[in-house]
């Protein structure tokens, strides 16, 4: 006789159970950790930190098979919500949909002072590709500002300089979690009557003068990439601070449409077959009524539910990366005459995303990069360097305000190390005696 240990008498909440201890035990033996060998095992720049709290909220998610945006959505944008104290948080499925999502709201005829072709985006060039794009894509016109090495945000000195009559809006990345000068911003941007976006895909929970970044400007986005201060594998999100965007940015993200029922509700409005909306004939069924050229940018569940349980680790995640950022700042300044090290504004508590070093110009950076790869310690550039050297950005509209002398230093001397949790005090260590290393060599 086979021993049924799949008894149908099990409830399916005890199956669960059952399956969710598995999925711990599963964890601990399959994602075990191993120890730290210098020059072999990988000093990454960033990556995926969980532990089986996240796979256990991912496999509830299946057996659960919501698929699309539902309880875990719901529950994710709730929190996100109330910890930016927002009056929207969106969900999409990466920073660049949140970026898209963002500027297309802003050029919607629904909204009062939308942008047009043909107007302007004070911005910066070094930047990532996805900042950028949507501009383009909706037909406005970037104006680039340029960034100083070590600062590496828009230079703001230089923004109320490069407005034109047909500037309309500032687009800031808080880039490598260094937030910019939002006094200078938000004073530039009321004197002259011009929207502000943050791009915080890179700064997660910093803060400038006590106030998280992400709440000064109408919207802001974030990542979720496996790269970023928490993570659903893809995801993003457009946080709303002005509240007259939030049913224009909603309809965006769901295909332009102008019903706003959740997935699998109908006639949340109490009135679904008697609008008369365009031209259409009244009684249209509002699901299929469309205020606006939108995309789906939607996330399944089984990605939020990843999220809901990354929030949880949140402060813990920022306070190790400040933590590592300080020891970086702390022990590689014995090599200042080497390199720049990211400085600081008084009024800004950083939430890094990696740890910028400009290089001086006696160093070779293409060296050094190899010299820490072949270490296993990982290196990256500054995104997309000067975004205007780029091959798919050579022939984009663009004004360019001045000189772009900072970006290019960037793009030429620049790198980042990690300082994101997965990092250990043997791995900064290693960082640090191996920079020593090639520094003594110079
Ligand atoms: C500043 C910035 N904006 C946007 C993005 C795009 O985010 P995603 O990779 O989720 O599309 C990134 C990605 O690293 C980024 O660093």
């Amino acid at each position: 006789m086979t021993m049924m240990t799949d008894s149908p008498t099990r409830t399916k909440e005890e199956i669960r159970d059952e399956i969710l201890r598995l999925t711990t035990e599963y964890y601990e033996v399959a994602h075990a950790k191993r120890p730290f060998e210098p020059g072999k095992t990988k000093v990454a720049y960033s990556g995926r930190v969980y532990d089986d709290a996240e796979i256990r909220k991912g496999v509830e998610a299946v057996l659960q098979y919501w698929l699309t945006a539902g309880p875990f959505a719901n529950e994710f944008e709730a929190t996100m919500k109330k910890y930016f104290g927002s009056r929207a948080a969106f969900l999409v499925n990466s920073g660049s949909s949140a970026n898209l999502l963002m500027i297309s709201t802003l050029c919607s005829p629904q909204v009062d002072g939308h942008l047009v072709a043909g107007d302007e985006v004070l911005t910066p060039a070094v930047t990532f590709p996805t900042t950028l794009t949507p501009i383009v894509q909706n037909g406005l016109v970037p104006v680039f500002v340029d960034c100083k090495p070590g600062e590496y945000d828009i230079d703001v000195s230089e923004l109320e300089n490069a407005i034109s009559p047909r500037t309309k809006c500032i687009f800031a990345p808080h880039t490598v979690g260094i937030p910019c000068n939002m006094d200078v911003i938000m004073d530039v941007a009321k004197r002259h009557d011009l929207w502000v976006l943050e791009d915080g895909c890179d700064a997660l929970g910093a803060s400038w003068d006590g106030k998280m970044t992400g709440t000064f400007g109408a919207m802001s986005s974030i990542s979720f990439y496996p790269a970023h201060h928490m993570t659903m594998g893809e995801g993003g999100m457009v946080i709303v601070n002005d509240n007259g965007l939030r049913r224009t940015c909603l309809s965006i993200r769901d295909w332009g449409r102008d019903c706003w029922c959740e997935p699998g509700v109908s006639n949340t409005c109490g009135k679904r077959f008697d609008w008369q909306l365009g031209q259409l004939p009244r009684g249209y069924d509002h699901k299929y009524i469309y205020s606006n050229l939108g995309y789906n940018l939607k996330v399944t569940d089984i990605q939020a539910a990843l999220g809901c349980a990354q929030f949880e680790k949140l402060p813990a995640f920022i306070e190790a990366r400040r933590s590592n950022a300080r020891y970086y700042l702390e022990n590689l300044k014995q090599f200042e005459e080497h390199l720049i090290l990211p400085t600081v504004p008084e009024k800004a508590d950083p939430s890094w995303f990696g740890f910028p070093i400009t290089l001086r110009d006696h160093i070779d950076r293409r060296a050094f990069i190899t010299f820490l790869e072949d270490r296993a310690i990982e290196t990256r550039l500054v995104f997309g360097g000067n975004i205007l050297m780029q091959p798919g950005f050579l022939n984009i509209p663009r004004r360019v305000h001045k000189s772009l002398d900072g970006t290019n230093v960037i793009m030429n001397k620049t790198l980042f190390i990690g300082i994101y949790p997965g990092l250990n005090q043997e791995m900064l260590d290693f960082v640090i005696e191996s920079m020593g290393e090639f520094f003594s060599k110079v």
